[in-house]
């Protein structure tokens, strides 16, 4: 594995995002403070258009070959008519995250006093602290048979398949529970075992499991009341463990709780030690090209990268607090704007971030 950050930009946003991202590893580059190359590489509907496939064979080897992995966002409008799966941008994210084994995706949902959601009170928010654990690598997003067919009557039906192994809801739910202990030592798995069996299933895994966790308190949830509660009382959790389905919506509810979905970063593991960074926004293609989409969940993604991917927790630790101290000055990218503040652009919330960690590196 060679001591490699490759860089997807990707689609709508992405490439926005991912320079600002690239300029916080290039001022750590040049201070030697890491001593990782950068390289880049095509995805999504770029690589759709440019070569033909979503994920590139070029962009797979460089993928395999990396320690860690920055992916600013794939897809778009102007792909949305395209009927094949493999032939869709999103195919190049999944795809690149079946062929590493990207099993685990962590979403991390932290109050932040400086970045208030408009839509619930901040009393209920004080202190909220979710730690997402996403499973990854199975569920409806990969079960086959799927696909669009012509019935009987001449009928189109759609269908998909929701398949998850006893392994894989068993290596999910170590890692959250082993989180868990680091944490306040509560988990809250997230299922639809009224209706599903695949959630059944997961339901008795996990509860198997906790036998070997006595120290961890863990409570089971039907993911529409998990939906409610999640806006309802955020406090009650700590550490959520769920499938990829309910986990992709989920995360985009929790991200909603730090003020804007442009806050929140992610990480996805594997077993060998490679680790892939993501902002958990999509390419918001209405807004791309405007200079006004938020860096700082791809910015926060670099953080995450920092410690748990290149083993510089300090380094995550003054980047957070870079940003924090661009945020208690005022500056605001539009999502997270109130009244009196100051907007900046993608550009310049990137070149105040930047300015702050400098002073601190
Ligand atoms: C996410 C995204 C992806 C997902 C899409 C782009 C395939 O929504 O990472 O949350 O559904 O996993
Ligand atoms: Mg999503």
């Amino acid at each position: 594995m060679k001591n490699e950050i490759l860089i997807l930009p990707g689609d709508g946003i992405g490439p926005e995002v991912i320079n600002e991202a690239v300029k916080v590893i290039k001022v750590l580059q040049k201070k030697k403070l890491i001593n990782s190359v950068i390289r880049y590489a095509k995805i999504g509907g770029y690589a759709i258009d440019t070569v033909g496939l979503p994920l590139p064979n070029d962009t797979l080897k460089a993928a395999k070959a990396s320690r860690s992995i920055l992916l600013g966002a794939v897809g778009g409008h102007k792909w949305d008519n395209i009927k094949d799966f493999n032939k869709r941008p999103e195919y190049g994210l999944l795809k690149l995250r079946k062929s590493l084994k990207f099993f685990a995706n962590l979403r991390h949902t932290c109050f932040n006093p400086q970045v208030l959601s408009s839509s619930i009170k901040s009393e209920k928010l004080s202190n909220v602290n979710i730690l997402l654990v996403r499973e990854l690598s199975q569920g409806i997003y990969f079960g086959k048979p799927r696909g669009v067919l012509y019935n009987k009557y001449f009928l189109r039906h759609g269908y998909n398949t929701s398949k998850l192994d006893e392994k894989a809801i068993r290596r999910i739910g170590i890692i959250a529970f082993e989180i868990a202990k680091t944490r306040k030592k509560k988990i809250c798995s997230v299922d639809k075992a009224n209706v599903l069996e695949v959630s059944r299933l997961w339901r008795e895994i996990i509860s198997d499991l906790a036998k070997s966790y006595p120290e961890v308190k863990v409570s089971h949830m039907y993911v529409d009341n998990a939906a409610m509660q999640i806006i309802l009382s955020p406090k009650i959790f700590d550490v959520i463990v769920t499938g990829n389905m309910f986990g992709d919506i989920i995360s985009d509810e929790a991200a909603n709780l730090t003020g804007s979905i442009g806050m929140l970063p992610s990480a996805s593991i594997n077993s060998i030690g490679q680790s892939l960074f993501e902002p958990c926004h999509g390419s918001a293609p209405d807004i791309e090209n405007k200079g006004i989409a938020n860096p700082i969940a791809t910015i926060l993604s670099v953080s995450m990268m920092l410690h748990f991917s290149l083993q510089k927790p300090l380094l995550s630790k003054y980047l957070n607090a870079s940003i924090s101290n661009v945020l208690k000055k005022g500056f605001r990218t539009a999502d997270i704007k109130y009244t009196g503040i100051k907007i900046v652009s993608t550009k310049q919330m990137g070149d105040l971030i930047i300015e702050e960690f400098e002073k601190l590196i």
